[in-house]
C-alpha cells in the first residue's frame, strides 16, 4: 500500500484519534452477538498503547440518522474493549465539544477512551467541515482503521484528514494489502466466486473481476438470472427480469476475455421458501413453474469444487444458497470446504459469506476474512475508497 501507516509515524505522547468500525450486531438486550470487528481493531489499539500514545477511539453504530438515540450507544462496545484490552475504556458522552475535550485532556500516555457514536450528529454523514475540524481538534494525529466504513466520505473518515496528519491503522493496511495484491498481482489460476441474492448488487464487481480472473463461479439467487439468460425456465426462483439482458452480455464478455464462467448445472428446488419445505435436486433444465431454486445441487458443487481446488488465488463474496436453512446449505458448505482446502491465497469478503465460513467452522483456514461488507464490494469493483484515498502517501 502506498499510504503511510501507524508504523511510519511517531505516536509516543501524542493524542491519536483512531476511527474504527465498531458497527457490530446487537441483540434485543443490546448485547454484542459478534465482536469480530472489535477483535480486528485490537492490533492497532494495542500497538498505540504500547507506544505510549493517548488513544481516542471513534466509530458509528447503526444508522441513528443524526439523532442521539440510546439504542445506538457504543456503551456495550466500551465494555467489550475494556475486557479485551485489560484497561478501563470509558465512554465519553459526545464525540465533539467540551465533554470530549475535557475527557481527552485527562488522558494519560497509554490510556484509551471511546467517543460516543459519531452518527448522533447529522454533520457526520454530511462530512461537514466545521464538525470535522472540531473532532480533529481533539487530536494531533488521525489513524483510520475503519476499513468497513472506508467507502463513506464522512467527517470521521475523510473530513478530519483535512486538519491533522492522517495515516492507516494496521487493520486498514492489512485489508487493502490483501485485497489489493489479490486483484493486482494474483498468483494464477485466479478464481472468483460470486454469490448472494441479486445480480444488481454485484454488477460492478463482476465487470471488474472479468478483467482479472481466470475463472468466475456464479451461484446463489443471482445465478437464476444467468440461467434465464441461458434460456432455462427458473420457475418461482428469485429472478431479476430486467437484468437478464445484462447477464447475457456478461456471459458474452466472459467468452471474449477467455474467462471460464461457471454456472450451476443442477439446483435444489422447493415449492416454498421454508426450512422444512420438501425439496429435490434437479438439472437446471427441469425446474417446474411452481418451484424455486434455493441452493446449487451436488453436481454443480462438485464442478465448482474441482475448479476451486486448482486455484492459487480465490476471492469469495456471497453464498451459494439459503445457507441459513440446513436443507439449502450444502452448496455453500461444499464451496467453503473447497476454498479452505485449496492451498492458495483465499480471501472472503461480505457479511453473508463471512457468516457462512464461520458457520461451517473454516474461518481460521482462510488467508484473509474482510471486515468490510459494502467497503469490500466497492474495493472489488475497483473503486477508490475515500477513507483510504485521504490518507498520507508514503514518500
Ligand atoms: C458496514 O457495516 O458495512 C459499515 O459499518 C458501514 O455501515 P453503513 O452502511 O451504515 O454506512
Amino acid at each position: 500500500m502506498n499510504k503511510k501507516s501507524v508504523n511510519d509515524v511517531e505516536v509516543q505522547g501524542k493524542r491519536v484519534l483512531v476511527r474504527a468500525d465498531f458497527n457490530v450486531p446487537l441483540d434485543e438486550q443490546r448485547q454484542i452477538t459478534d465482536d469480530t470487528r472489535i477483535r480486528a481493531s485490537l492490533p492497532t489499539i494495542e500497538y498505540l498503547v504500547q507506544q505510549g500514545a493517548r488513544v481516542i477511539l471513534a466509530s458509528h453504530l447503526g444508522r441513528p440518522k443524526g439523532q442521539v438515540n440510546p439504542k445506538y450507544s457504543l456503551d456495550s462496545v466500551a465494555q467489550r474493549l475494556s475486557e479485551k484490552l485489560g484497561q478501563n475504556v470509558s465512554l465519553v458522552g459526545d464525540c465533539v465539544g467540551t465533554v470530549a475535550a475535557e475527557a481527552v485532556s485527562k488522558l494519560q500516555d497509554g490510556q484509551v477512551l471511546l467517543l460516543e457514536n459519531v452518527r448522533f450528529h447529522a454533520e457526520e454523514e454530511k462530512n461537514d467541515p466545521a464538525f470535522a475540524r472540531d473532532m480533529s481538534a481533539l487530536a494531533d494525529l488521525f489513524v483510520n482503521d475503519a476499513f468497513g466504513t472506508a467507502h463513506r466520505a464522512h467527517a470521521s473518515t475523510e473530513g478530519v484528514t483535512h486538519y491533522i496528519p492522517a495515516v492507516a491503522g494496521l487493520l486498514m493496511q492489512k485489508e487493502v494489502e490483501f485485497m489489493g495484491n489479490a486483484l493486482e498481482r494474483p498468483e494464477r489460476p485466479f478464481v472468483a466466486i460470486i454469490g448472494g441474492a441479486k445480480v444488481s448488487d454485484k454488477i460492478g464487481v463482476i465487470e471488474n473481476l472479468l478483467a482479472k480472473v481466470d475463472a468466475l463461479i456464479i451461484g446463489g439467487g443471482m445465478a437464476n438470472t444467468f440461467l434465464k439468460a441461458q434460456g432455462y425456465n427458473v420457475g418461482k426462483s428469485l429472478l431479476e427480469e430486467d437484468k437478464v439482458d445484462l447477464a447475457k452480455q456478461l456471459i458474452e464478455k466472459a467468452k471474449a476475455k477467455g474467462v471460464e464462467l461457471e454456472l450451476p448445472i443442477d439446483v435444489v428446488v422447493a415449492k416454498a421458501f421454508a426450512a422444512d419445505a420438501p425439496h429435490r435436486t434437479v438439472s437446471v433444465s427441469e425446474i417446474l413453474d411452481d418451484e424455486m431454486a434455493l441452493d446449487i445441487g451436488q453436481a454443480s458443487a462438485a464442478k465448482f469444487e474441482a475448479r476451486i481446488s486448482t486455484a492459487r488465488t480465490v476471492i469469495w463474496n456471497g453464498p451459494m444458497g439459503v445457507f441459513e436453512m440446513d436443507a439449502f446449505a450444502k452448496g455453500t458448505e461444499g464451496v467453503a470446504q473447497a476454498v479452505a482446502s485449496c492451498g492458495g491465497i483465499t480471501i472472503v469478503g461480505g457479511g453473508d459469506s463471512v457468516a457462512a465460513v464461520e458457520k461451517m467452522g473454516v474461518a481460521d483456514r482462510m488467508t484473509h476474512i474482510s471486515t468490510g461488507g459494502g467497503a469490500s464490494l466497492e474495493f472489488l469493483e475497483g473503486k477508490v475508497l475515500p477513507g483510504v484515498a485521504a490518507l498520507q502517501d508514503k514518500a
